[in-house]
């Protein structure tokens, strides 16, 4: 397995590896790999010759209050964990080699960028496109995995993507969960004991929406009560935002029609915590 530190160095080897007709498979993450980043980097190595993973805390995808500092740095973890799953290359760049100049130049996705986490987070996914951008340009791959955990992040990239014709496709991957439902997310750290037996109260919650669906219930502002009315039940859960939506337009829905992304955000103490499910209703 290779390191590259700088952007050379990554585009040299990725280079090398394309002069040799390998499929070039991209996992971008920021660190802190979990079972949820080793699933997509199995399911790159898979499907393709050369699998690069990207390590890099992005900044710019941060708000001034949020966790940017804390955010967990386990590089040597990481380097090990990449190794055991076969992955070709790792890009860990500094934030000076990926905002080297005058920084004047962003990538923006509108409308699909405002509802949910945008609400919430202004500014946040203007960074993930800007990043992902330069990274494409960099590794120019393929095909690029996300986790399905964060819905709204695949569903912007896949409209950059295709808006400004970059030359992959991305493969939005299921999300991994704890045993107890909780979706796996380098923030479950932050959780205390007592958090952590709480939090799986969410999917728990999407869980019943999705089962108050199938027995015919179909109004959005029912089905969003009881998602409310399950999470409260834990002491500790904040919610952030309960949304059910058309999975394509991230349109707000009054009733189940199609397929709909039912998305919540939680705040357990410092962890803010996402999750989603995705109903095909058929009609
Ligand atoms: O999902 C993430 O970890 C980040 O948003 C990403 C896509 C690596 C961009 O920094």
């Amino acid at each position: 397995m290779e390191i590259a530190k700088t952007i050379k160095k990554a585009a040299d080897l990725i280079k090398t590896a394309r002069r040799r007709n390998k499929i070039i498979g991209f996992v971008p993450t920021m660190g802190a790999l979990h079972k949820g980043h080793c699933s997509l980097m199995e399911t790159s190595v898979k499907k393709c010759g050369c699998t690069v993973v990207s390590i890099f805390v992005n900044p710019t995808q941060f708000g001034p209050r949020e966790d940017f500092k804390n955010y967990p740095r386990t590089l040597s973890k990481d380097l090990e964990i990449c190794e055991d799953k076969g992955v070709d290359l790792v890009f860990v760049p500094t934030v000076k080699q990926m905002y080297h100049g005058k920084n004047l130049t962003w990538v923006k996705v509108e409308k699909l960028t405002l509802p949910l986490c945008g609400r919430f987070r202004p500014g946040h996914f203007d960074g993930v496109t800007t990043i992902c951008a330069k990274l494409f340009n960099i590794v120019n791959p393929d095909f690029a995995f996300f986790g399905q955990k964060d819905a709204q992040q695949a569903i912007v990239l896949k409209t950059m993507v295709d808006d400004l014709n970059f030359p992959l496709k991305i493969i939005t991957c299921p999300t991994i969960r704890e045993k107890d439902g909780l979706a796996v997310s380098s923030r479950n750290k932050y959780l205390t004991p007592e958090q952590r037996k709480q939090a799986p109260v969410i999917y728990k919650a999407l869980c019943n929406a999705r089962n108050l669906i199938q027995s015919g219930t179909k109004n959005t502002e029912r089905i969003k009560t009881e998602i409310k009315n399950t999470i409260e039940k834990a002491a500790s859960a904040e919610i952030q935002y309960i949304d059910i939506l058309d999975a394509g337009s991230l349109e707000e829905l009054e009733n189940i029609k199609g397929k709909t992304l039912i998305a919540v955000a939680v705040l357990f103490g410092p962890a803010r915590l996402i999750d989603n499910i995705l109903i095909d209703t058929k009609s």
